[in-house]
């Protein structure tokens, strides 16, 4: 079924690997690095996962056959390898631009640093992983989990959500698939030249972006407004009229959905 996509671009998913089963799309793609077999756009993708990893170690759990699970790798050749933080915010809002065309009457969001909000309740989980050679950047791998035949609805999930729990209906996995890519690479194709784009619209659909918001920092609940997303991922709260960077995993926004 995957077999058949294909996207209309240059470099990213001219290559598709597919599988019914691997243990992780990002350990599998970090092997291809390892023993130097990667090309540079070349999709992994997997119907399930026994091993899918998410943020902080955490297990990514989806079930077969129903969501999009896949890794795209990028093979860094220039000299200068971007900042791997814009590579994040490529991805993220490549993501949200794909989700806006697919719910328009739903509320899209980014959720710091790169997980994507549908109303409030999470649709899609990104994991970029790099790969250096001394402080070189040679390779980052791009793990996406997207929600979408998935029922959430019926067991009454209120954290999580997919694409079938919005319409009612299913959607097409490949040509979903072939849209994420062809979006990604027209933003992929920018990112160097045109990061300032990337950064705005990164910023502005943040959820929570210029409000107020709470926020566990250090196992208090305080109240922050979000100022920006810096150029290095770190997030810029206004606490008491003082700006703040953290970084991810120093602190958790609260959502009340
Ligand atoms: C998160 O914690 O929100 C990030 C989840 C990322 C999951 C995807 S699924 C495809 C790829 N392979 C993995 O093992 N993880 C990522």
């Amino acid at each position: 079924m995957f077999a058949k996509v294909k996207p209309n671009t240059q470099i990213i998913g001219q290559n598709i690997i597919y599988f019914n089963q691997v243990n992780s799309t990002n350990k599998f793609a970090m092997e291809l690095i390892r023993q130097k077999m990667a090309e540079n756009g070349t999709v992994v993708l997997a119907e399930y996962q026994s091993e899918g990893k998410g943020q902080f170690g955490r297990e990514w759990m989806s079930n077969a056959y129903e969501n999009l699970m896949f890794s795209i790798i990028l093979k860094h050749v220039t000299n200068a390898p971007p900042n791997p933080f814009i590579i994040n915010k490529t991805i993220t809002v490549s993501m949200h631009q794909c989700l806006s065309k697919l719910l328009p009457d739903s509320q899209i969001k980014i959720k710091w640093p790169n997980d994507i909000y549908v109303d409030m309740r999470k649709i899609s989980g990104i994991l970029v992983e790099n790969n250096f050679s001394g402080h070189h950047l040679n390779y980052s791998i791009i793990g996406i989990g997207l929600n979408v035949n998935q029922d959430f609805e019926s067991i009454k999930d209120l954290k999580a959500t997919s694409l079938k729990s919005k319409t009612g209906e299913l959607s097409d996995r490949p040509g979903l698939l072939k849209q994420i890519l062809e979006q990604f690479e027209t933003n992929y194709l920018q990112m160097n030249t045109n990061s300032d784009t990337i950064e705005k619209l990164f910023n502005e659909n943040l959820l929570g972006y210029r409000e107020t918001s709470e926020f566990d920092i250090h196992d208090t609940i305080e109240k922050a407004r979000i100022v920006e997303c810096d150029k290095s991922g770190r997030l810029i709260l206004e606490i008491n009229a003082e700006h703040k960077p953290f970084l991810h995993g120093e602190i958790k926004q609260l959502i009340h959905a």
